[in-house]
């Protein structure tokens, strides 16, 4: 903890790089714990119902699961979400990149947030582009309809899609720009988002995860622990 809080007293540009694992302490499962959502049983292994072509050829079944499992609206910032926002205000934190779709970053306070699988907080028609709120998915009953009849779709990046443009090269400019990186709370298991890594050049890469991770022998820093309560520690 120490040396974390000196990498961070002196940091010039700090960027986060986030998944599932800083939403936990929200209770928010993540995908390949063992309590995760890809080690449950459903009808389909959840990374084929989160995939475009299930989206298109089973709507009904998608929107069951992804009301179920996708959508904890009232699932509450954690001390990691709290912490970085502080950072940020601080002028510490540069931006965070997350691959989290939950929103809770924006509703810690942070304004620097790039969401590379997008977010439940926004919904599409996908005739005529009216956009709607999560709360509305979560209310509707199997497919969710826009008022032109159109379906609405969720703004997340499902297997099979692509990343956003503009969110890839926000987020690309700020890790290459960073001199401290601080990545938390992912098994880097899942590309192009695991192979952002490969453009930070700066100084230090901490690494705060649970499990062992790829870029673990890479960085200056692993702490085996829980991101919410490691980064609550941290003084500034
Ligand atoms: N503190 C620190 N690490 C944690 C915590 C915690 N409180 N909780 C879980 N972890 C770690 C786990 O040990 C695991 O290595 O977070 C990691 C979460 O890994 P995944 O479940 O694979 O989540 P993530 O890396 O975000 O998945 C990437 O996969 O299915 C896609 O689009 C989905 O964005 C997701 C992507």
């Amino acid at each position: 903890m120490k040396t974390l809080q000196e990498i961070v007293s002196g940091a010039k540009r700090l960027v986060f790089f986030g998944g599932a694992g800083v939403s936990t302490e929200s209770g928010i499962p993540d995908f390949r714990s063992t309590d995760g959502l890809y080690n449950q049983t459903y009808a389909y292994p959840p990374e084929t119902i989160l995939s475009h072509s299930f989206f298109e050829m089973h709507p009904k079944e998608f929107f069951r699961f992804y009301r179920d499992k996708m959508l904890c609206l009232d699932a509450k910032p954690n001390k990691a979400h709290k912490k970085l926002a502080e950072l940020e205000k601080k002028g510490i934190l540069a931006a965070v990149v997350t691959q989290n779709i939950d929103g809770l970053h924006q509703k810690a306070g942070s304004k620097s947030v790039f969401e590379l699988h997008g977010s439940v907080h926004r919904n599409y028609c996908m005739e005529c582009g009216k956009f709607y709120p999560a709360e509305y998915i979560l209310a509707s009953k199997d497919v969710p309809r826009c008022e032109c009849g159109g379906i609405i779709k969720p703004d997340v990046v499902l297997y099979e899609e692509g990343l956003d443009d503009a969110t890839v090269r926000g987020a690309l400019r700020e890790i290459s720009n960073a001199d401290v990186m601080i990545v938390a709370g992912t098994s880097l298991t899942v590309y192009p988002a695991a192979g952002f890594l490969d453009y930070f050049r700066g100084r230090e890469l901490v690494l705060i995860n649970r499990d062992p991770t790829p870029a673990d022998r890479r960085a200056s820093l692993v702490i085996r622990g829980k991101v919410g309560q490691v980064l609550d520690e941290i003084t500034v």
